[in-house]
């Protein structure tokens, strides 16, 4: 059982023990009511106090027990809170740190509320595609009122306890302790405060009235409001509706109904996506062979070679952690041209209202530049983001190794080049990794960690532990041209060219993968991003892979000088100084003379074909990614994505929805798409960890 059970004079105190949040799982929802029927039994006990050990009261239902027969077994929550309302006994809630979901919803179910300050309080089940399903829905716009509540419930955010607390009229919480420190001695006196009360006079927010003035009116214009915000997502209207019921229907008719939209929603492909979303991003910061316990190197201090694109980004997320950084470059306009670029984006922040003027000065108090390698001594993290040519890395690495102190962290963002290769430049690779960011560096959330064959094991817990502290996703990949995403984005190219070839244009593609839920098909993308740089790595790629199949339409657009925004032209046209993507007739007369020249018959290709190849290649070589140990699981494929490369979030990344789709009927489509003479079949035979996946009946989650 991970709930404890003790006695302190006439109060029984109940206590939550299963770390890291008090997740209600049955062993701890089992604890709870043993305790309950222990105090409830024993004549010496007049009231009960029911809290949470470690660092929260309670972060709701236990995540990991979703999907499994546990979640459902009884005691289940439901159970658990009727038993608490049941009690004859006054309960006292003692609530500290974390209140979240069912933790918020056990404690609605109790008599008394005494809280923490600073305490967050929220129903986020929202954010994993549910509603509050064990009372909240019906019992928070009791306490807190119908617009406050539904505000929580839809959103999903945390409020601290004493902004609810002072609220007027709120009924939440029936007292603010003085401290956190003090909460569980003064729950303990309030609990001896009411300990005389007779059942029938122990309150229950099941009782209290729910209504809001305006009514139909008022649910109106919230569905309106929440509709425009909650495309491709189901739960923020069925929060409302469930809201709804608590004011028509009665507590009872209204917790029914609340059940029944946990249910359609617990069983939705958005709700699958989130969950795997929420478990597989934390999943993702643990490395199998690191252990947590690791030692870390201390990084008080970070040098960035190289002010140019990302330089500047990557420079940005330190000093917003507080964290020095010394910029290098080779030349002083270089330099004042990146810093100047670094104070724009963070003078449009505080013009936006999005950071304040003193924020702005500390930041860039932490910020100072140098010509001189000399001047890095001191750095416990260098990163270097200079041209990406293997030249003049090395002669930037064999600059650090000669400067750097013993036990600084050396890091490349190299997007493509071998990082094995680059750590051999130096006399200490077990010191050096990739931290490959994304453009714009300061704002996308994806890091991808790539592990040399010698980066030790603490450089990696260190890089992992910073870029917890820079709020990113980081991700661990091994190295290969291209890590993870990029090698994947590779096969989804080459299927938008085919696409081409076979009959498909630029604009069809780019809107039957964007109503498949990507934020930018391939083709508006590679005009945002440049066209010329995938084009000089087909290049590279050219002379390292003579069998490279790839449909040339993307060449010819270059050689025409069509690299995209940059250049006013691309895959579409585009008016000065906008970046709408204007069909092209240029481009579609280059497609069609292409397919001329390779003698092919376009024919009608529908958009279920668009997205299936685009997405299965994403699979299968996110597969093979796998099966070389170049990921070392399929959630950390679907975290690049989700996080790097647009993938739709309500779609959970590649791998998820693969695995929803059924591997099965991904490998007959695959094998049916290798029979078409124009694709590369050989591609689309199917990596081998899915044929054994099929053999298996398994997914990859
Ligand atoms: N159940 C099980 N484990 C949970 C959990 C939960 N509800 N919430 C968090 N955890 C685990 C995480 O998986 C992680 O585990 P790990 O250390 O093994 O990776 C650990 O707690 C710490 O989580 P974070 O890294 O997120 O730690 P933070 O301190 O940054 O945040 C938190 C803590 C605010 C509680 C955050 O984890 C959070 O928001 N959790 C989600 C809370 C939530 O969604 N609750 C609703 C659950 S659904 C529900 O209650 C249904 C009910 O209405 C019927
Ligand atoms: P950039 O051309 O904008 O900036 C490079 C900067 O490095 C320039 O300011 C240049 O003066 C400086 N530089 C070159 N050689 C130097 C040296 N020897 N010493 C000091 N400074 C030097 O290039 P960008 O886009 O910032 O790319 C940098 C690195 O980041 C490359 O390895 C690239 O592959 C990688 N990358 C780029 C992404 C992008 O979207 N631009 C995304 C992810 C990684």
């Amino acid at each position: 059982m991970t709930a404890e059970y003790k006695v302190l004079g006439e109060i029984a105190v109940i206590t939550m023990t299963n770390p890291p949040v008090n997740g209600l799982g049955f062993s701890t929802r089992v604890g709870i009511t043993d305790g309950l029927s222990k105090a409830n039994n024993d004549p010496a006990v007049k009231a009960i106090v029911i809290t949470g050990a470690g660092k929260a009261f309670s972060g709701g239902a236990d995540i990991k027990e979703f999907g499994t027969s546990k979640a459902l077994q009884e005691p289940n929550l439901l159970s658990v809170i009727l038993a608490l309302e049941a009690s004859p006994k006054p309960i006292v809630a003692a609530i500290h740190s974390v209140v979240m979901g069912g933790g918020l919803e056990l404690a609605l179910g109790c008599h008394y509320r005494v809280v923490a300050p600073g305490t967050s309080v929220a129903l986020p089940e929202v954010k994993l595609g549910l509603l509050p399903g064990a009372g909240g829905t019906q019992r928070l716009p009791r306490v807190l009122g119908v617009e406050t509540a539904l505000n929580m419930i839809v959103s999903g955010e945390p409020v601290k306890s004493e902004l609810l607390a002072s609220a007027p009229g709120q009924k939440l919480f029936d007292k603010l302790a003085a401290s956190a420190e003090s909460l569980f001695d003064e729950a303990v006196e309030f609990a001896k405060s009411v300990a005389g009360k007779s059942p029938a006079e122990l309150p229950l927010v099941r009782n209290l009235p729910c209504k809001h003035p305006q009514g139909d009116a008022y649910f109106q214009f919230a569905k309106n409001m929440v509709t425009g915000m909650s495309k491709n997502y189901p739960a923020p209207l069925k929060c409302l509706e469930a809201v709804r019921a608590a004011t028509t229907m009665k507590f009872n008719d209204g917790m029914a109904e609340e059940r029944r939209l946990f249910t359609q929603l617990m069983l939705s492909p958005e709700s699958s996506a989130l969950r795997h979303l929420f478990m597989a991003e934390r999943a993702a910061s643990k490395i199998p062979d690191v252990a947590e316990d690791t030692p870390q190197r201390a990084i008080k201090s970070v040098g960035v070679i190289g002010a140019g694109t990302m330089g500047g980004g990557i420079s940005m997320n330190f000093l917003n952690a507080g964290i020095p950084v010394k910029i290098l470059e080779m030349k002083q306009e270089a330099l004042d041209r990146g810093v100047a670029t670094i104070k724009k984006n963070y003078e449009a922040q505080v013009k936006k209202g999005k950071l304040k003027q003193d924020k702005y000065d500390q930041r860039m108090a932490l910020l100072s530049t140098t010509l001189s390698y000399d001047d890095l001594k001191d750095c416990d993290l260098i990163i270097e983001a200079v041209f990406e040519e293997l030249g003049v890395k090395e002669a930037v690495f064999k600059e650090l190794d000669r400067v750097a102190k013993p036990g600084a962290i050396l890091a490349s963002n190299t997007s493509t080049l071998d990082v094995d290769k680059i750590a051999a430049f130096t006399k200490r690779p077990q010191d050096v990794v990739g931290m490959h960011f994304f453009s714009p560096a300061n704002v996308m959330k994806l890091l991808e960690v790539v592990r040399g064959k010698e980066t030790a094991k603490d450089v990696l817990a260190t890089v992992m532990a910073i870029g917890k502290k820079i709020k990113k996703t980081s991700v661990v990949s091994g190295v290969c041209d291209g890590f993870i995403g990029n090698r994947m984005i590779e096969q989804y190219s080459r299927q938008a060219g085919f696409l081409l070839d076979e009959g498909a244009t630029p604009q069809q593609v780019d809107k039957a993968i964007e109503k498949f839920g990507f934020a930018m098909g391939p083709f508006r993308m590679g005009d945002l991003a440049g066209n010329d740089i995938g084009w000089a790595i087909r290049k590279r790629r050219a002379t390292e892979r003579a069998d490279m199949k790839y449909s040339r339409t993307a060449d010819k657009l270059c050689e025409l000088g069509r690299f995209g925004q940059k250049t006013g032209a691309g895959w579409y046209d585009y008016q000065a100084g906008k970046r709408d993507a204007i069909p092209s007739q240029v481009v579609l007369d280059l497609i069609e003379q292409h397919r001329k020249d390779e003698g092919i018959t376009p024919r009608k290709i529908s958009d279920e074909e668009i997205v299936q190849r685009l997405v299965y290649a994403l699979v299968n070589e996110g597969a093979h990614i796998l099966e070389d140990g170049i990921a070392s699981k399929a959630g950390d494929i679907d975290m690049v994505y989700l996080t790097g490369y647009g993938f739709p979030i309500f779609r959970g990344g590649p791998m998820h929805y693969a695995s929803q789709a059924g591997l099965y009927n991904v490998a007959e489509t695959m094998r049916r798409f290798a029979k078409n003479p124009r694709d590369d079949g050989k591609f689309w035979e199917p990596a081998a960890l899915i044929q054994k996946l099929v053999a298996e009946g398994k997914s990859f989650s």
